[in-house]
């Protein structure tokens, strides 16, 4: 088949195999280039396993420590004549990668939200690793059916207060237009966004590891986070999905008491702002970002998902010595994002940027490659024109 990008919106209904694995290869051997990670997990579970920062720390594990991997995602498998999703030959790439190294890595393909996926992988860590030493939970969903209720919930990117009005930018075209985001109606959107990527999946993640003796003496645990600067507070931090980090952070404290016996610890870690499926649905922030980029660029300091989370595992996660926690206990790679220099940087482009200035204020050009290339496309090493097979199987799934 020959595999183009197809894209409606900010969603890519194309991947292609040959550039996924591409992906996967480049990142494998920025991680390999950093070398080993001195004490580093060693037998991880990855719950949102298979595209963006999730994958990224899958191979940060793997080939930053050696670390056998379980990951857990929810991916559209390769058929005859009908594509994967990029997330499923993210993984195949990923598996067959980590198998000729030697490594062990096996993925489920299912809710991580529900009961059952629950159950199947602790049994397989039960079979095949008997304990898992770090969990790492970077699930982003627009919707969840609640396990123990039946209830569908789907979160909402709103502001709270009062309706929001900003530049926002169509990252295909170039346009810059403002947009007026209307307020949640009632509380019923906060709770939604709140039981979708909030704490409580998180929460019982551990607590059915542990109840079934899966988790190592000093097991380690983190979930992703976000915080970024003022002008998209209306509708990150202090929108809906603010409200669900809100709570995702106010789950250390009860994770850190369930996992005390194990000296175990939860940690959350806010990450910086990085093209990302997720991160493309969200109103005005992709401006922000390809202004960030341009920025962060041009000091030297720009990284993606995969030194985001190499440097996470690196410098934060195992670095041996005394963790450095922000006032509300949180570890920050966001750092760079948020030096100050950076911020004033950006938040004047942001009061200049226009349709017609864009191309040369901010890096758009950069947002978009790293769009494309989320999906397999722009890489210098495939040729687009030639017939590739579209059937590529994750080896522990088929
Ligand atoms: P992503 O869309 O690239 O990854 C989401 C992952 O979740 C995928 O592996 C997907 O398969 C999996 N998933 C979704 N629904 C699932 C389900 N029901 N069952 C099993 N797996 C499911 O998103 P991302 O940007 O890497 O986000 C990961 C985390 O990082 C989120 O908590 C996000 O808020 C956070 N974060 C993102 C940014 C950013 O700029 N992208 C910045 C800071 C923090
Ligand atoms: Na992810």
């Amino acid at each position: 088949m020959i595999i183009q990008p197809r894209t409606r919106g900010f969603i890519c209904l194309t991947a292609h195999p040959e550039g996924a694995a591409q992906h996967i290869k480049d990142q494998i051997e920025y991680v390999k280039s950093k070398g080993k990670i001195a004490d580093g997990p060693k037998k991880v579970l990855v719950i949102g396993a298979s595209t963006g920062f999730g994958i990224a720390s899958r191979i940060s594990a793997a080939f930053g420590s050696d670390a056998a991997t379980i990951g857990v995602f929810f991916e559209k498998p390769a058929t005859e004549g009908k594509l994967g999703t990029a997330g499923w030959y993210n993984t195949a790439a990923f598996e067959k990668e980590a198998h000729a190294a030697g490594l062990y890595a096996k993925s489920i393909n299912g809710d991580a939200f529900s009961d059952d996926i629950k159950k199947q992988t602790i049994d397989l860590i039960k079979q095949d690793l008997g304990q898992v030493d770090l969990i790492v939970y970077s699930l982003a969903s627009p919707r969840r059916t609640h396990p123990k209720t039946g209830v569908q919930y789907a979160s909402v990117l709103k502001p709270i207060d009062q309706a929001f009005t900003n530049k926002t930018v169509d990252f295909h075209t170039g346009v810059v237009t403002d947009i007026t985001i209307q307020p949640v109606e009632n509380q019923e959107d906060i709770d939604n966004t709140v039981a979708v990527m909030g704490g409580e999946d998180w929460k019982f993640w551990i607590e059915d590891l542990k109840a079934a003796g899966v988790l190592a003496e000093g097991v380690k645990t983190v979930a992703y986070s976000y915080i970024g600067p003022e002008l998209t507070y209306p509708i990150y931090r202090n929108g809906t999905i603010g409200r669900a980090k809100d709570n995702l952070e106010a789950t250390v404290p009860t994770l850190n008491e369930l996992l005390k016996d194990l000296n175990g610890v939860s940690y959350v870690s806010v990450n910086k702002a990085l093209v990302t499926q997720s991160s493309s649905a969200i109103p005005v922030v992709p401006l922000y970002i390809s202004l960030l980029y341009k920025v962060m660029k041009a000091k030297g300091i720009h990284e993606g998902t995969i030194e985001q989370m190499q440097r996470l595992f690196a410098e934060r996660l195992y670095n041996g010595s005394d963790l450095q926690l922000d006032e509300k206990g949180r570890i920050r790679v966001d750092d760079l994002e948020m030096r100050e220099d950076v911020q004033k940087e950006v938040a004047a482009l942001w009061e200049q940027a226009t349709t017609e200035n864009l191309e040369e204020i901010s890096d758009i050009a950069g947002y978009r490659n790293d769009f494309f290339q989320l999906f397999g496309f722009n890489f210098d090493e495939i040729d687009y024109e030639k017939d590739t097979n579209e059937v590529v199987p994750v080896p522990s799934i088929g």
